[in-house]
């Protein structure tokens, strides 16, 4: 992300003050010195937000999101930190893109990748590629889907190495996983699905045999330096921008159901490449909804699959439903029931409870008392992890009728759950607040110090000299940040600093938790020496306990002593040399 200097991004930065921006989003109210509005980033009716425009910053004080105006052009756009400076740059007429100042670095790459595209695109469309074309119409998939997905076909007889080689290097072939180092094809006839990263740019194929038998029938790209498949979804790219906001992101096992399905006019699927799903998709699906429904394989495996994806949205602030399907996959339902079944079940997905309900009825025999009783009590402990009342109380309601047992024996059982788990969270937490009682007041001044760091530049010079060390390797490092900022530029603005942060640094986030915590801007030496005091306390403590823990562990007398003079001359007591 390197690739726009600092001083062009800082220069976008000024020419759109905060509050303008903010307001194109949110209403404001002046209130003081700044602004103040309803937090888009979170379900606000306090007008939490406030924006600087002394500091050219947002803060809410509620949700603790904060930043400059990429942060929230990036947050309200769902976009890159990148993104949205480029989206604010070409306001201005500025093509950031093509200035000599941005230089994607894989723009080759995808370059190649491109070519490699269109030319397995030629192969399909050449007499080479009837039989391939037959197969795709014979499984339903018309030329236009074809085109849309920019499938094409690998061909042993047409190679494409060769006809990249005119161009490229074949070192850099090798590297983007199109041709063995012998410099031949890796795909060789096989029907070419194009994959895209989430901007999409193009990075991959999957290539699926279609006429010859062998034992894979997928082979998708190595993983390259562009191709990450635990960072990608099929089919996010398109999905994404079609998608309204909020609307429901349908996830799928493979490259045909997504294919399939938007044939029929559903174009909000996606699929994982071939890999189960990770708290990495979760991630990037979060950026763009909060409204999943998981539409896995008809058979044990989807089931499976189905089972360990619940827990990972769980958490996340995703709702997520659940498709069960009578067929092998998305695509033969859609094949065999037709757009209209396929449309009335994702009209009607099922909630994670209801699918519960299904599975574990599925295992038992509910016509056994004593096995009916069992389920109950799984279902009963299943619902302790709901949230939504409403749909706790229609559960045991329809369970009490089902098995004909009074509601409220049900709920009750419900309650003694919930109390036990009540009880070991506030043990959990107890010991937790012991646990951390004594680094926080440590973390507590570095906080402060690191802050006050990020108002005054004086307080810079006094830290710089005085600190021995930070513990905290997240902090050590913004502590670095900090004055490594200072020396360069001579003075530290806020709003242009946390470009520095996020676009070369992985400490923005600390940062942000920092800013956040809501100080005065005024400050007095005395405050200042006690943080550093603190801080150095701290580190004084680390050092000793790690001596201790040497001297308790070190068999020789006269090392021993050695361990304990460095002890004492920490501790700051005079030793005889
Ligand atoms: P069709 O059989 O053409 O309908 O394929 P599909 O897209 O329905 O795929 P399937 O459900 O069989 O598999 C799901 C996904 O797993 C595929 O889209 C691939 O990403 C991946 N996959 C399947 N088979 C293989 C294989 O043999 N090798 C590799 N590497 N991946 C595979
Ligand atoms: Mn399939």
């Amino acid at each position: 992300m390197a690739y726009i200097d600092e001083a062009t991004i800082n220069a976008i930065r000024r020419k759109h003050p905060i509050k303008e921006i903010v307001e194109r989003y949110v209403s404001l109210t002046k209130k003081g010195d700044d602004y103040w509005g309803l937090c888009p980033f979170h379900a606000d009716n306090n007008a939490s937000m406030s924006v600087s425009t002394r500091l050219d910053m947002f803060q809410c004080f509620a949700c603790k999101k904060a930043g400059n105006v990429f942060n929230f052009v990036a947050g309200m756009e769902n976009i890159s930190y990148g993104d949205a400076i480029r989206l604010l740059a070409r306001e201005d007429g500025f093509e950031v893109g093509n200035t000599s100042n941005y230089v994607n670095p894989h723009i080759k790459d995808y370059e190649v990748m491109n070519l490699a595209i269109k030319y397995y695109q030629n192969n399909i469309n050449s007499i080479l590629g009837d039989n391939a074309i037959k197969y795709l119409l014979a499984r339903d998939i018309d030329r236009e889907t074809i085109q849309k997905f920019e499938i094409g076909l690998s061909i042993s007889k047409q190679p494409l190495t060769p006809f990249l080689l005119n161009k490229y290097d074949l070192n850099q072939l090798i590297d983007l996983g199109l041709t063995n180092t012998d410099s031949k094809d890796i795909f060789t006839d096989r029907i070419m699905i194009p994959i895209h990263d989430l901007n999409g740019n193009p990075i991959g194929f999957g290539g699926r045999i279609y006429q010859t038998r062998d034992d894979s029938k997928y082979i998708n790209t190595k993983a390259t330096k562009i191709f990450d498949k635990s960072n990608i979804l099929y089919n996010y790219h398109r999905a994404h921008t079609k998608l309204v906001k909020d609307e429901t992101i349908i996830i799928m096992e493979g490259y045909f159901d997504v294919i399939r399905a938007s044939t029929i006019g559903v174009n909000n699927c996606v699929a994982p490449m071939g890999t189960s799903l990770t708290k990495n998709h979760i991630q990037i699906l979060k950026k763009i909804t909060n409204k999943v429904i998981l539409c896995f394989d008809g058979d044990d495996a989807g089931k499976m699959a189905t089972i360990r994806a619940i827990p990972l949205f769980e958490n996340s602030g995703i709702e997520v439903k659940v498709i069960r399907l009578e067929e092998k996959d998305p695509d033969e339902f859609i094949i065999k029931r037709g757009k209209d079944a396929f449309l009335d079940k994702i009209n009607n997905p099922i909630n994670v409870i209801e699918f519960k309900m299904q599975l574990l009825s599925e295992e038992k025999n509910l016509n056994d008392t004593k096995e009916a009783s069992l389920y109950m009590d799984e279902m009963i402990k299943e619902l302790t992890k709901e949230s939504d009342d409403i749909l706790i109380e229609l559960t045991l309601k329809r369970l009490a009728t089902k098995f004909q047992v009074e509601y409220d024996t049900l709920k009750a059982r419900f309650n003694q759950y919930k109390n036990n788990q009540k009880n070991k969270m506030t043990n959990k937490t107890i010991e937790a607040k012991n646990i951390k009682k004594i680094p926080n007041k440590y973390g507590q001044a570095t906080d402060n110090l690191l802050y006050y760091m990020i108002v005054s530049g004086e307080v810079v010079t006094v830290a710089e000299t005085n600190v021995s060390m930070i513990m905290d390797n997240k902090k050590r490092r913004l502590f670095n940040e900090i004055i490594y900022y200072y020396h360069k530029y001579g003075e530290l603005v806020i709003a242009d600093f946390i470009t520095y942060l996020t676009m070369k640094t992985d400490v923005a986030d600390t940062f942000e938790s920092i800013i956040n915590n809501n100080l005065k801007l005024e400050y007095t030496w005395e405050e200042i020496d006690d943080y550093i005091k603190c801080v150095n306390e701290y580190y004084k403590k680390n050092i000793i306990d790690k001596l201790k823990l040497d001297l308790s562990r070190e068999p020789d007398p006269m090392k021993q002593a050695n361990i304990l003079k460095e002890i004492m001359k920490i501790r700051g007591v005079k030793t005889s040399d």
